[in-house]
């Protein structure tokens, strides 16, 4: 079923008697990514997606974000559908808005799934390619960024095995309005870094990350892993950055072993 709420396109599928899961997706993706987790994990549980304000079928408005307003807009959502305690479960942009969640309003989740994801802000080279990537679609060459930004999320492996589906994701991330991408291009250059707060995430903690993952690798992975007390860290072989999409069912199984060892 999908819903309007304060702009935003959200999907619900099982039955909201259930433990809720909260999937937030990765830049410049929608929704979708989660559809094979969604499927699966529905059947016992109520799975809330939603396009982040810019992407997918959410509105853009004027295209100026901050990590804060995408924040507000999840707060929002849960408030809006009476969820009590979900678990939140985020990709890459999605993982930054979760870890800013888990700064402002931990108490309000009862678990923490981050997948390919980072608590560092970006640094000056960070900022100055969010810069240039801008600059690029201002001269009219977007879908050539899509392109070679989607590119370097995926590993190799699924690429030439899964070609169609890959090229599925692609052309669909090729939809979205540049405005929106350039504001979430602008919102992710000015997040915070949540670092220090890693230490304070108390909630039991799941970190997924693709061995070849190359924006988000293990090296970077583990440490954050190291400073959230509770927390669990699974390495899925030969996945890049997308390990929902590239290896869907190691990805479900572990959320689903994780939720029962948890209680959750
Ligand atoms: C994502 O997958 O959300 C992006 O790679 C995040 C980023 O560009 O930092």
């Amino acid at each position: 079923m999908k819903k309007i709420i304060n702009g935003l396109s959200v999907f619900l599928s099982g039955s909201d008697e259930t433990k809720s899961i909260v999937f937030v997706h990765g830049f410049p993706f929608d929704h979708l990514m989660w559809q094979a987790q969604v499927e699966e994990l529905s059947k016992e549980n109520f799975c809330v997606t939603y396009d982040i304000r810019g992407l997918g079928e959410s509105s853009v408005g004027d295209g100026q974000f901050t990590m804060e307003m995408f924040v507000d807009d999840l707060e929002k959502l849960i408030d809006e559908l009476k969820i009590t305690q979900p678990v939140l479960c985020g990709l890459s942009m999605g993982g930054y808005i979760s870890l800013r969640v888990m700064e402002r309003i931990q108490n309000k989740f009862s678990g923490l799934i981050l997948c390919d994801t980072k608590s560092e802000a970006d640094d000056n080279q960070g900022k100055l390619k969010r810069a240039a990537a801008v600059k690029q679609i201002n001269t009219g060459d977007f879908e050539n960024f899509i392109e070679a930004f989607v590119l370097n999320c995926f590993g190799e492996k699924f690429i030439n095995k899964n070609n169609a589906e890959y090229r599925m994701v692609v052309e669909r991330s090729k939809k979205n309005k540049p405005v929106g991408i350039k504001g979430c291009l602008l919102a992710m250059a000015g997040r915070t870094d949540t670092t220090t707060s890693l230490q304070k995430i108390k909630l039991p903690t799941l970190i997924i990350c693709g061995s070849e993952d190359k924006l988000t690798p293990p090296n970077v992975m583990k440490p954050m892993a190291e400073q959230i007390s509770n927390s669990e860290f699974i390495l899925v072989s030969n996945a890049g950055h997308m390990t929902p999409i590239e290896y869907p069912q190691r990805v479900t199984s572990a959320i689903k072993e994780f939720l029962v060892k948890n209680n959750l």
